[in-house]
């Protein structure tokens, strides 16, 4: 049996139910249970994640790939852990493979009457000539979001340390129909056949909604907004970190936004009201600057990116490996948060009733990862399979009610359905868990469903964590493949030591 410091780790395993086209579900054998060992006491740190990137506090945001280096921006308060009225800055830290992490200075700090009061969220364009151009949301002098531009000071410095605000900023000052605190987060910028350049920026249009707009603009500096917006969010208030991008399919080259005539794209938005991320799939009318979602027209009933607790997502296209990669934000939440369930509280209650205790024909059958020796504290990730019309449902959740047995600690279930046809998939399901000190971020169906978690074990400051395969119902489930790592403790936010030449040899293999 493999001894895994099970704070840190990853598993994977596909399991193989055998379903009849018959009512009653029958399993193939009943194997259950695999069980591994020792974790460490990780003492004060216990919560903090490996391999997971945490700046040395604060916010998270705005990521690129420039020159064989991924470089993260994300919202630093040099002045306390809290957002703060005034002073936020983008902290810049910088790595060769998006789990080493060295920190660099603050690329963006108030200076001027445009940002007075706080440089926010934004991201970055990398131009034809490869140099990088940043739009962010500052805080003016009198308290308006504006939308502002930022150059790396010397574009042939490797780490882009030094970043320059021309004196023409705001470029994009609130409009009259939107309120000054409405009016936030530009996107990645795309270019259009016509050749000019588009942003999406997130706003609460005055009498309308939550909306994206569509600023067009051929030199980064004057920007027009087009009449119509990219999606009017009617049902919904203020929606942030808006995104947009051409989907993978046969045929269709990822990328950039309007690449490829006739692909698809998805729209992403973060909605306050429901603090959650939610995307939809539709199409994007490259000339209109319009997009109209192949699915219900209230964004709180779209997709989510995560079931758990993740908010402000940002995407960025990765050319080295041709991909695209999403960052989430998954903040701490051991204090009481709010309910954050509104939208989905349906399934999220059939995960509390129909717990990982609660015996089923099928399921619940699963992982428990955190747990402590005398299981007082696990958290269950979980299936379980229903019939419903002639189809079989899977319903995938992630329970915390037992993660802990501190109190005022948030815990509790997080589920969704799995999108997928398990009779088509030959009664096979697939899990993978990271485990990472205080996040459980898990994938089932291959990524279909994604639900992360925080979660504040108590027995890690002297104990030991285990880990399990449960299967709690009454009909059997195969484990057919299982394979779990021990993982390593990423260096994250260190000093920058040696990085140009590790870097440049990653270029090397890059191209
Ligand atoms: C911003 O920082 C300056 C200098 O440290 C400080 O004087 C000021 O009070 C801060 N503003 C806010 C709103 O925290
Ligand atoms: C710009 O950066 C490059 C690479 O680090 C350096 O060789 C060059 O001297 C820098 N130019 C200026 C004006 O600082
Ligand atoms: C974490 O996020 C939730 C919403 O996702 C929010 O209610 C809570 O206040 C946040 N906690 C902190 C400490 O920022
Ligand atoms: C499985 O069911 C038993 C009996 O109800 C319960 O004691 C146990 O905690 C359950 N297992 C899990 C992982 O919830």
């Amino acid at each position: 049996m493999a001894r895994l410091s099970l704070a840190a780790c990853a598993v994977a395993f596909h399991l193989c139910l055998l379903i009849s086209s018959s009512a009653s579900l029958r399993w193939l054998s009943d194997k259950s249970a695999a069980v591994t060992t020792p974790g460490h006491g990780l003492g004060h740190v216990r919560t903090r994640s490996a391999y997971h990137f945490q700046p040395a506090k604060n916010w998270q945001n705005g990521p690129m790939y420039h020159n064989g280096l991924y470089h993260f921006f994300y919202q630093y308060n040099p002045d306390g852990v809290t957002w703060g009225n005034g002073n936020l800055s983008w902290g810049h830290s910088v790595s060769v493979d998006l789990v080493n992490w060295f920190a660099l200075d603050a690329a963006l700090q108030p200076s001027r009457s445009f940002d007075a009061n706080g440089c926010w969220s934004g991201s970055a364009t990398i131009l034809p000539d490869g140099s990088p151009v940043m739009l962010y949301t500052g805080i003016d002098a009198r308290g308006d979001q504006v939308q502002n531009v930022a150059f790396p000071k010397n574009a042939s410095d490797p780490l882009l340390v030094e970043w320059v605000k021309p004196e023409y900023n705001p470029v994009i000052p609130v409009p009259a129909d939107i309120k000054r605190d409405d009016f936030r987060d530009p996107s990645t910028a795309w270019l259009g056949a016509d050749g000019l350049w588009r942003i999406a920026v997130a706003a609460r249009v005055h009498d309308v909604g939550g909306a994206t707009l569509i600023y067009r603009s051929k030199d980064f500096l004057r920007w027009e907004r087009n009449a119509d917006p990219l999606y009017l969010a009617h049902a919904a208030g203020m929606v942030e970190c808006p995104d947009l991008f051409p989907v993978s399919e046969p045929g269709v080259e990822v990328g950039l936004p309007a690449s490829g005539a006739g692909a698809r794209h998805v729209l992403k938005m973060s909605v306050m009201d429901t603090v959650q991320d939610y995307y939809v799939v539709g199409s994007y009318d490259d000339t209109a600057d319009t997009f109209v979602p192949e699915d219900d027209d209230d964004c709180r009933s779209w997709r989510r990116l995560d079931y758990g607790h993740v908010y402000a997502s940002k995407s960025f296209f990765d050319p080295s490996k041709n991909r695209r990669v999403l960052w989430g934000w998954a903040n701490e939440s051991d204090s009481v948060a709010d309910d954050l369930v509104r939208g989905w509280s349906g399934v999220q209650s059939l995960c509390g009733e129909k717990g990982a205790s609660v015996p089923g024909s099928v399921g619940p059958f699963g992982l428990l990862v955190m747990a402590s020796g005398d299981m007082q504290e696990h958290t269950a990730v979980f299936f379980r399979v229903f019939r419903q019309n002639d189809k079989y449902k899977v319903l995938m959740c992630t329970d915390l009610s037992r993660s802990s047995t501190r109190d005022g600690v948030y815990k509790p279930p997080y589920g969704a359905f799995v999108d997928m046809d398990i009779e088509a998939h030959s009664g096979i399901i697939s899990l993978r868990t990271l485990v990472d000190h205080s996040v459980v971020e898990s994938f089932g169906g291959g990524g279909r469903t994604c639900i992360t978690a925080r979660v504040y074990p108590d027995h890690v400051v002297n104990g030991n964590s285990h880990l399990y395969v449960f299967n709690n119902g009454t009909g059997a489930v195969k484990v057919s493949s299982l394979d779990a790592w021990e993982m390593a403790t990423a260096t994250v936010n260190v000093l920058p030591d040696g990085l140009i030449a590790a870097s440049s040899v990653s270029r090397a293999q890059a191209y």
